[in-house]
């Protein structure tokens, strides 16, 4: 996987996967500690506690297209070579929240790439999900909440291609306006 933000899009399937409403995502970058985390948290069905020592071991899924998941492997593999780790917090029935911290710094950390087309393609391709975006840069922060822009939209879906157009302009203005590191 070549940046974070693939690596988010493979975590945000899971919950979707899962039979999640709403899923949770939060980027922090904070240079002063020199550390970057990222949590995807959701209301989905949640990992019994029995299977969550095995999902990060790649041959464990639950899929049944082929015999092997790598979605959180691959993430714990990134982590790990940017002196970093990932948690998986889950409770049966009422979601998951799988974190994952990176050393900023550290030369093999990934970049985040694009944010942005990210949540579109997540937004996009699920209406009926609603996203929150949360990304935390050194004390400053932009945020979105498809929730709140649903009753300005009435009867008009979040993917109607006018309203995807204005959720990725204030997304990519918002991360924009979070400055440099
Ligand atoms: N958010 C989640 N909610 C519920 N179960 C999850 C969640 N994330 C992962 N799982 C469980 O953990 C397993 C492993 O996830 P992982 O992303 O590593 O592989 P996968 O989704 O099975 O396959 P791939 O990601 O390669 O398509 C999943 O099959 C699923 O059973
Ligand atoms: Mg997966």
């Amino acid at each position: 996987m070549e940046d974070i933000s693939l690596h988010i899009l493979d975590i945000a399937e899971n919950s979707i996967a899962a039979g999640a409403a709403i899923i949770k995502i939060t980027i922090a970058e904070d240079t002063g500690k020199d550390l970057l985390s990222v949590e995807i948290e959701d209301n989905g069905r949640g990992i019994t506690d029995e299977f969550i020592k095995k999902v990060l071991d790649p041959f464990y899924t639950t899929r049944t297209t082929r015999k092997t998941g790598f979605g959180l492997s691959f993430l714990a593999q990134s982590a790990r070579e940017a002196d970093g780790d990932i948690s998986i917090k889950s409770k049966e029935g009422k979601g998951t929240t799988i974190s994952a911290c990176f050393k900023y710094s550290h030369i093999d950390r990934k970049p985040l790439g694009n944010i942005a087309d990210t949540l579109i393609v997540l937004i996009a391709g699920n209406p009926q999900v609603d996203f929150l975006y949360e990304h935390r840069r050194d004390g400053k922060v932009y945020s979105i909440n498809t929730k709140e822009i649903r009753p300005e939209l009435g009867e008009v879906p979040l993917n109607f291609p006018d309203v995807i157009n204005v959720i990725r302009k204030d997304i990519e203005d918002g991360i924009k306006g979070l400055g440099m590191v």
